[in-house]
């Protein structure tokens, strides 16, 4: 097993893999079933003709930029479990940190508050809000039905009940109002493309781009936002980090107070937005 796991590193790291031990290490486990310490006693056992040629398939595949995720099937986000395929994008870590300032949010206090999650994917901030705030109602919105199946599978998966509507932006629920509006919409330049790690590639296109600048699906989604929040209600969304600042001073101009926040690493990240009166 140790041999296998220093050549595996080796490859990726001619590959351009920017984590080859730990991508190796997990390839590893997934195959064998062993992890930690279970892993590190038997790392002196020779490996299976069956997991070697498992391993083979899964490492050759990581070697052409398939994302992690995909070769293991599943990611742990949020505090649920998301399977992950191409039907949807595979939930970032910095998208944890926006989970995490609203379900602090000083403005939602009711435990019943109702959330709109707008471009769900594979459902990772509606499920992650649900499994943190059990008595909430969410309803999980995109555009894609091929997200919207696989997040119906990971509600089931984590056994979470969430509303799904499909349709664009909020226009499936319009007359609703909401306590939360939350949103990690498609938010990259156009002109990004072909400009990305060859793992994003695997991404859906319609998960990613948001018009010539790239602010395209939010301002829309602003713009509805501004009737269907309840009094009092907040609007949070996941920008690119070029983008909040100028988003959070476009809707200071149309009625909103709006403020950026940073990421883990300090980039300007999220906007929180709520009506000014
Ligand atoms: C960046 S992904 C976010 C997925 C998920 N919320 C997450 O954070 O991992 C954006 C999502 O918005 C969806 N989407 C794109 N255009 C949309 C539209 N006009 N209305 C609703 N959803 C849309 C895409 O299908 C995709 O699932």
């Amino acid at each position: 097993m140790r041999e296998w796991r220093q050549q595996a590193a080796g490859r990726l790291i001619s590959a351009g893999v920017a984590s080859p031990e730990s991508d190796a290490r997990t390839l590893l486990e997934e195959v064998t079933g062993f992890s930690g310490a279970s892993l590190l006693l038997r790392q002196d056992q020779p490996l299976s003709s069956d997991d070697l040629a498992r391993l083979d398939e899964v490492l050759a595949r990581r070697v052409a930029r398939e994302p992690l995720q995909y070769l293991v099937g599943h990611v742990e986000w949020g505090g649920v479990r998301l399977r992950c395929d191409r039907r949807a994008l595979i939930p970032r870590p910095e998208t944890e940190w926006l989970l995490h300032l609203a379900l602090g949010d000083p403005a939602l206090t009711h435990p019943a508050v109702r959330v709109a999650d707008v471009g769900t994917g594979t459902g990772a901030l509606a499920l992650g809000y649900l499994r943190a705030c059990p008595a909430a109602q969410v309803t999980a919105l995109d555009l894609s039905a091929e997200a919207l199946a696989l997040a119906a599978e990971n509600a089931a998966l984590n056994g979470l009940s969430v509303e799904f509507q499909q349709g664009d932006l909020l226009a499936p629920v319009s007359g609703r109002t909401f306590d939360l509006i939350l949103s990690n919409p498609p938010y990259l330049p156009d002109a990004d493309a072909g400009y990305l790690d060859p793992e994003v590639d695997h991404d859906p296109a319609l998960a990613l781009y948001g018009g010539p600048d790239g602010l395209g699906l939010a301002r829309r989604l602003a713009k509805q936002a501004a009737t269907q929040l309840s009094p009092g209600g907040v609007l949070w969304l996941e920008l690119d980090p070029r983008n909040a600042a100028p988003l959070a001073a476009e809707l200071a101009t149309r009625g909103w107070q709006a403020e950026v926040h940073v990421d883990l690493t300090g980039r300007e990240r999220f906007v929180r937005a709520v009506q000014a009166n």
